[in-house]
Parts: structure tokens; sequence; C-alpha cells
């Protein structure tokens, strides 16, 4: 099956096949004015200019005519927990009126109240709930996401959200990760000593054997769990082939980047107190730090300073956290926007943080992420624009005409 996209006004590709890009490299995106784009059984094939085109390249399939829009790579949203039950408006009202996150968790609401709610339904009722999310996502540009558990708190509740994950996955054409977080919060009717003992010895070995996560993550932060138990949890999941991704540095500074660094893990994300000196024990290391500036927006707390982040050379990625406690939205485009307006990343740097490091904080660049020959087809077309930069100066304008999923049409 062959597909060529035509009449491209800027199509934003990587020739090179890049897996990350650090500091200043961020600043680039590689363009071709005036192109086509060729796509072969759901890979990327070739690109290039519209008058290079000859009649072999025309003999296709499919031609769809992008009338002059431009062709991006689909978001990679590498931090999600869009399985979930309900909803906490009530809890959204409580913090217009003062309260803080941290005291709503501490008096049994936040993520104890997705618990109990999840709890209630069946894996059937979860999967149906959370496939309307899926699809508002993928409708919104993204083609390639990580979806944590973290809402059971139980050996039976949080399998059954990574059973519904791997549903999901069975049944979209988009990429999705699985994570294990049952290290979110202590389960109602826990010590802490007892809840870590029950991931360790129960939990994560189920998980393992039923192969349901490839990912591990803890919410290694003040009133959460410490960065002795951390390293705990993640030596446990390591022994299942687990790789880490961990919530670090949301509410203190908590000493998790250097679990994650210690641990190997993909991904270090939340970072909102992160110091300098764990800014530079990132600049040498492979771990991804993770920005989330939808929380720090819904959440109305500082920012991660990413923009410091990039000048040290690290290379940083941003994504949703799309929950329904601290950010209920998995808008990319709003978040690309807000890494823009809010952590003074320029249009380019977000870009590139929402789709090529964002793959490589789940550890899939290698076949997402950029338009580059040999990567999967996941792309979007936008109505004629002015120029890339309008796509997060548009903050709430949708751009997109069309996207495609290895290269079959989804929007
Ligand atoms: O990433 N910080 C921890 N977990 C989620 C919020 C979960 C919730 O409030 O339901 C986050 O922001
Ligand atoms: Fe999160």
């Amino acid at each position: 099956m062959r597909l060529i996209v035509t009449n491209i006004s800027t199509l934003v590709c990587d020739r090179h096949g890049r897996e990350r890009l650090c500091g200043e490299e961020m600043k680039r995106l590689d363009t071709i004015g005036n192109a086509y784009l060729l796509v072969e059984d759901g890979i990327v094939s070739s690109f290039g200019k519209m008058d290079e085109l000859s009649g072999e390249g025309l003999r296709t399939d499919e031609v769809v005519d992008a009338h002059g829009g431009m062709v991006l790579p689909s978001w990679c949203d590498s931090h999600t927990h869009i399985v979930y039950a309900g909803s906490r408006e009530g809890e959204f009202v409580d913090k217009i009126r003062g309260l803080s996150y941290a005291e709503i968790a501490r008096r049994g609401g936040g993520i104890l109240n997705s618990a109990d709610l999840l709890h209630k339904l069946s894996e059937s009722e979860l999967y149906d709930v959370s496939m309307q999310r899926v699809h508002e996502i993928m409708a919104k540009g993204t083609g390639c996401v990580e979806i944590k558990s973290g809402y059971g708190l139980n050996t039976a509740d949080e399998l059954k959200m990574l059973r519904v994950i791997r549903r999901i996955k069975e049944n979209v054409p988009m990429h999705v990760s699985a994570t294990f977080l049952g290290a979110h919060a202590v389960g109602r009717g826990y010590s802490m000593e007892q809840y870590v003992d029950l991931l360790v010895n129960e939990m994560i070995p189920e998980v393992g054997r039923e192969r349901l996560a490839e990912f591990i993550d803890v919410f290694c932060d003040e009133g959460f769990f410490s960065p002795d138990d951390t390293a705990r949890i993640l030596e446990a999941g390591a022994a299942w082939g687990m790789r880490p991704k961990i919530h670090a540095d949301e509410l203190a500074a908590s000493g998790g980047v250097e679990v994650a660094i210690r641990h190997d893990a993909l991904s270090v994300d939340h970072l909102e107190r992160i110091t300098d000196a764990e800014i530079e024990m990132l600049r040498t290391s492979n771990v991804v730090p993770t920005g989330l500036p939808g929380t720090s927006f819904f959440l109305n707390m500082p920012y991660a300073p990413l923009r410091k982040m990039i000048d040290a050379g690290c290379a940083v990625a941003v994504a949703s956290d799309y929950n329904p406690g601290s950010t209920p939205s998995g808008d990319m485009k709003f978040v690309v926007s807000l890494a823009c307006v809010k952590m003074r990343l320029l249009p380019a740097e977000a870009i590139n943080a929402a789709t090529i490091n964002a793959a490589c904080a789940m550890g899939q660049s290698r076949d997402f992420g950029s338009i580059s020959p040999g990567k999967c087809a996941n792309f979007y077309v936008t109505k004629p624009l002015p120029s890339i930069d309008f796509i997060p100066y548009a903050y709430t304008t949708p751009v997109i005409s069309r996207a495609y999923l290895a290269g079959r049409r989804v929007v």
C-alpha cells in the first residue's frame, strides 16, 4: 500500500533519524518547503520537493492533496494516566477555595478518591470510559502514548487497569506503552511498610508474569514514597525487565532524580522543584527530564525550569500527564503552547520536546517521534497556516485537517 501526500507547504521531517535532541539541537526543526511525503505499508519511505517528484513516485494507491497545509509528526505523549474512572471537579473547586494538592491528598481525597471510583467499575466499563479519552487524544494529533496504572492500589485493581491498557493497545492504531505505577499512593488499609511489601512481593511479580507492563513508575515525593522505598520498588521491577520512568520533585526536591539516574530510568518527570545540582546530574546522564506544564497550569504551581535544562544541554521532553486530579487534559498542542509561554521554550524546542524527545522518554524514538525514512508513518496534515510558530501561538485554534497513524487515516 503506497500513499503519497502532495502539495505540502512545509514538511517537518528528520533526514538523519536522530533518537533525541540535546540542548542547542532542540532549537532546529528540519523542514522542506513545497514538499511531498511517500509512505509504504505504514512506514515513511521518502520525502522531497514537489518538483523532484517523477511519474514513478506518483504511482500510488492513494494520493492526498495537502492543499498547502503543513505536515508534522504526531505528538508523543510520554506520561499519562488516562485509564481512570469518574472525575474530580469537587477537588478542583476545593483548590480554588485555597486547599493545596497535598492537603487534599492528606484528607484521603486525590489519588485515593480515584481508586475508590475505579474499584466500582468492571474491566469492560473501565475500558469503555478510557477509550473515549484515547479517541479524544488521537483526534488531537497524538500518535504514541504511555499509560500508567496507579488508581488500583491493590493487586486486583492494578491488574484490572493494566489489562485495560493492554486491550487499548490491541485495539488502536496508536502506539501504547504500559507502565506499572502501583506506587502512586499507599492503598487504603495498608501502612507504608505493608504496602511496599505488597508491591514488591505480590504486585510486581504478578504484573511481570502476565507481562502487563514495560515500565515501572514510583511517585517519589514528599508525603508519598521515599528514595529508599523507590529504589527497592525499582529493583523489584528491574528483576522482571521493567525499566523505570519516575515521578519526582513535584511537591519538594525529593531525591528522586538521583534514584532515577542510579536505576537507569528512561525519564524523570514533573521536576517543578528540581535543584541546580540535580540539573547538573541530569545533564551528564541519559535520563530524559520531562516537564508537565499542564499540571503546573491546572494546580497553579511553579513550572519546571526546562529553559535552564535546555541551556545546560539536556534533551528535555514535555508530556500531558492527563489524569483526573492534576491535569484533566491530554491536549498536546496546548502543552506545547504552555511550554512556550510559561517555560520560555521556543516553538521549535517545544515541538521537539513533544515529539522526538518524548518518544525517547518512552524508549520509542527509533520508530516514532519524527518523520524519517524507516519510521512509522504517524503524522498530521494542517490547514494552511502562516508559519510553524502559529501552532503554539494560536493556543486554542484547532489546526489539524487530517491525521494518519501507521499510514492510515484516523481523523
Ligand atoms: O502526575 N503526581 C502524581 N500523580 C499524578 C496526579 C494523580 C492524581 O491526582 O490523580 C500526577 O500529577
Ligand atoms: Fe503523573
